[in-house]
């Protein structure tokens, strides 16, 4: 009978170590390490590469022969070109950098519901109606809840239906993975998609599914498969309360391409973002919309420029996501609280800015938030980190707290410095004309933003009486806050007014668009 061995894995880098310790010497993680058991023809088959050819048995010979193991000059390896298979869905390849890559495997993680299966067979089926053919191998739903989903996507409808996409679109129902990596052999498709790889087996590894060992050795495999065959092989991964994907930090290392599908379970809005890339940048968001067809591809968050009256605590930023401009609002919520433990709450903003820009209306704004609790968040699903959006965060707050409100149309862009000046920020051009172009009719920039006029859209492509308005400090930008005609009839004007100037002209007005006398307003 075949002699088994025992290792211990780390579940944080994947290392092996011969007995359990407290500590993976490797990486430094605590109790990380995960007792497994090897059979002693897995152990044999999995000694050699994962890919290639076998190099047991082949003396030193016979390798230069081959040319394997040479080492060569970097000036003189081919050049390779990194062909890409669109998958059609245009903010899916914008992720990906311009499609799948032949021979790669991707992995994507996500809450659980957030719509990575929906994804999976989406991009699917979009493969399969450009021609190209897909495996996709379910161990969480049988084949008639797969045929069940498809029949209500749009992607698969468009394609003529599940029955219309015939051959090319093949559905496993499996969880052991020699059966799923046999299959693909035999069919050859262009992706092989795996839903999910918590789920999937080997019957070798005396692990339970979704164990650390399990997991690196099916996530092997499914590279083993992808580098000999060129089929890319696109996984699902399940995460952690935390966000993180389960278990695996080692998945990521293995993989080539790890992407993070993530949203509000309350909001139909979601976003892919890469947070791993071998062949493409990882600043790429791509944006989706839950509907009951399916995923829809949307260009931005949507954000109601115009109609109805600009609330108190409301102001909007046009942040980067990678390459693209997206315009987010922003709300905010001053209460009453105590001194010396007042709250301070950012969800989908940075917290630490968060409390420097409290300080920073405090000292530079006048005004009083040391027994304010304040809550900011960005809407939508939107995560904004980069201080571009601290103008829009620190109006948004002190119109809450002063009950006024920023005029409508108002997109608010720059860093606020600790001492309360303003400044610009990276592609301040492209975030201009991104906020004109989507019906902003003024637009707050740092007074030391240039902005070239060949940057500024074409007339009919933003509001006419658009203006671009440069404020120089913090104190000067709150002067743009009005008393809202919203909130005033139910609430009191508060008497702790800091800046009661709104109707001082603002320094340095530049219109945007050439026509159009009416009055804008301000300036
Ligand atoms: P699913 O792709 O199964 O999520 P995951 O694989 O990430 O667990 O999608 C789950 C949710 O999406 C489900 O709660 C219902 C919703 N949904 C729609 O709103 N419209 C649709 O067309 C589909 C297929 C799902
Ligand atoms: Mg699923």
């Amino acid at each position: 009978m075949a002699k088994s061995r025992t290792e211990f894995l780390c579940r944080e880098c994947g290392a092996n170590h011969p007995k359990w310790l407290g500590k993976c010497p490797d990486c430094g993680a605590w109790d990380s390490l995960e007792k497994f058991t090897v059979e002693a023809e897995a152990a044999k088959a999995g000694a050699g590469p994962i890919w290639g050819a076998p190099t047991e048995g082949a003396d030193a010979d016979e390798l230069a022969r081959s040319g394997i193991g040479r080492a060569i000059a970097l000036g003189s390896v081919p050049e390779a070109m990194v062909p890409r298979i669109p998958t059609g869905i245009g903010e899916f390849d914008r992720v990906l950098g311009g499609g799948i890559v032949p021979g790669s495997v991707l992995l994507i993680g996500g809450d659980p519901g957030i719509g990575k299966s929906t994804l999976l067979m989406q991009a699917a089926a979009s493969i399969a109606a450009r021609g190209g053919s897909a495996l996709y191998a379910s161990s969480e739903e049988s084949p008639q809840q797969v045929r069940l989903r498809a029949e209500r996507l749009e992607a698969v409808v468009k394609a003529g239906g599940a029955a219309a996409l015939g051959e090319r679109l093949l559905v496993l129902g499996e969880t052991n993975v020699a059966r799923i990596v046999e299959q693909a052999r035999r069919s050859k498709p262009t992706v092989v998609l795996v839903d999910s790889i918590q789920l999937v087996h080997r019957a070798d590894v005396s692990a339970a599914p979704g164990s650390i060992a399990q997991l690196r050795r099916c996530c092997l495999d499914l590279v083993g498969l992808a580098k000999s065959t060129g089929a890319s092989v696109m996984v699902v991964g399940h995460v952690t309360k935390e966000g993180a994907l389960a278990g695996p930090k080692l998945l990521e290392h293995l993989v080539d391409v790890v992407l993070s599908f993530e949203g509000d379970r309350h909001s139909a809005v979601r976003v892919v973002r890469g947070v791993k890339n071998r062949f493409g940048s990882t600043q790429e968001i791509g944006l989706f919309e839950m509907r009951g067809d399916g995923l829809a591809e949307v260009e931005s968050v949507r954000v109601p420029l115009t109609g109805g009256p600009a609330a108190p605590g409301c102001a909007f930023v046009s942040t980067m996501a990678g390459t693209r401009c997206l315009l987010g609002e922003i709300h905010a919520l001053v209460a009453t609280g105590f001194l010396g433990s007042a709250k301070r709450r950012a969800s989908g903003l940075d917290a630490s800015r968060l409390a420097m820009l409290i300080a920073v209306l405090e000292k530079h704004g006048g005004l009083r938030l040391a027994d304010q609790d304040v809550f900011a968040q960005s809407l939508g699903g939107l995560k904004i980190a980069e201080p571009a959006a601290d103008l829009a965060v620190a109006l948004a707050i002190s119109g809450a707290f002063l009950h006024r409100a920023l005029p409508q149309g108002t997109v608010a862009i720059g860093e606020v410095g600790l001492t309360g000046e303003l400044r610009t920020v990276p592609q301040i051009e492209q975030r201009v004309h991104e906020s004109l172009r989507r019906g902003a009719r003024v637009v707050l920039v740092p007074a030391s933003a240039r902005i070239s006029d060949s940057a500024r859209p074409q007339r009919g492509e933003c509001a006419s009486d658009a203006q671009i308005v440069k404020v120089g400090t913090i104190a000067r930008a709150l002067e743009f806050l009005t008393p809202s005609q919203r909130t005033l009839a139910a609430e009191p004007k508060p008497s702790r007014t800091a800046t009661p100037a709104a109707d001082r002209s603002p320094e340095g007005t530049r219109r945007a668009g050439s026509g159009a006398a009416s009055g804008p307003p301000i300036g």
